[in-house]
């Protein structure tokens, strides 16, 4: 049996069908259209599914985070279905997964794309959330350099020798660095782009959580992994819900005097790193 389900309702747009992406969809997608989008066909149909089978209204659009005109196309596509209250950006790939020049691309130039892109169709009294990661606290970048992954428009960035391929020394140093810009970028659109629109923008900085993404960090190193997390106050790794409940909280209204911040949400990591409880090796 077909349903036909009430066109205008609000729109979350998803950019990263992912296993955090889609448990923050379902924690305030009841009622909602809810656009997810992903580089991949197969997860796209697969999460689809998924929710749909559990009574929600889904909407799928396969876009290239890395692309500024897939993003755009994505983003009208999310306008047309509706006013866009939400949108929530977990498209990445983790150190393990791919190299710098890709990691540079997507996390950190395909996330500059999607804030710029979804400032323009979110509508008045909206939110956006990007996840980040605890990485972004992991080096110290000199404040001058902060200021240009802050505020460089988003085309010229891959101009800033910083981020060019021989500067960029391998994956891990790539993720770190994306993962701070993504802090400052989201800080600078929550002033201006965001803000014009009276929309708020924040990010979550996760630490360890178990998804297939994290299954591959595990893979590659996760003797540093565990020792990682020993020392933690939590002593554990944590759960995509976990970041759902938080991303819930500052997507909503009760977070309505929350924008351009950074929520981070580790099990206590950095302030291990922070207190020598652990010491990073980061070449
Ligand atoms: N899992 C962790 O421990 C952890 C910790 C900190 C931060 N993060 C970050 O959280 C975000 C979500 O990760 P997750 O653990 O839910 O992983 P996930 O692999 O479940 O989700 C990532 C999604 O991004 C999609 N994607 C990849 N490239 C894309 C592209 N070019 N265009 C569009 N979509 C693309 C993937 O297909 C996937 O569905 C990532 O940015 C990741 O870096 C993860």
């Amino acid at each position: 049996m077909e349903f036909n389900f009430n066109q205008n309702k609000s729109v979350i747009a998803l950019l990263g069908a992912g296993s955090m992406g889609c448990a923050i969809a379902k924690r305030i997608g009841a009622g909602k259209t809810i656009l997810l989008g992903d580089v991949s066909e197969k997860n796209l149909e697969a999460r689809a599914a998924e929710l749909r089978t559990s009574g929600y209204i889904v909407e799928t659009h396969q876009v290239d985070a890395c692309d500024a005109l897939s993003v755009r196309a994505f983003a009208q596509k999310a306008a047309l279905l509706g006013p866009v209250k939400y949108f929530i950006d977990t498209a990445g790939a983790s150190p393990n997964q791919a190299k710098p020049e890709h990691i540079v691309k997507l996390d950190l130039i395909g996330t500059a794309i999607a804030i710029d892109e979804f400032a323009k169709v979110i509508a008045e009294g909206g939110s956006g959330l990007v996840i980040s990661s605890q990485t972004g606290y992991m080096m110290h970048i000199d404040p001058e350099v902060e200021k240009l992954l802050a505020l460089t428009p988003t085309e010229k960035l891959v101009e800033l020798d910083y981020l060019k391929k021989d500067a960029v020394v391998n994956s891990g140093a790539a993720y770190i660095i994306a993962k701070r810009a993504n802090h400052l970028r989201v800080r600078t659109a929550a002033a201006t782009t965001w803000g014009d629109a009276r929309a708020r923008i924040n990010s979550i900085s996760p630490g360890v959580i178990v998804t297939p993404l994290a299954y591959d960090e595990f893979n590659a190193a996760g003797e540093s992994y565990q020792k990682m997390i020993e020392a933690s106050a939590a002593r554990r790794v944590g759960t995509s819900e976990e970041i759902a409940a938080a991303g819930a909280f500052l997507l909503s209204e009760e977070a309505s005097f929350i924008t351009g911040t950074d929520l981070l949400i580790d099990g206590g990591v950095i302030a291990a790193i922070e207190s020598d409880r652990y010491s990073l090796n980061i070449r």
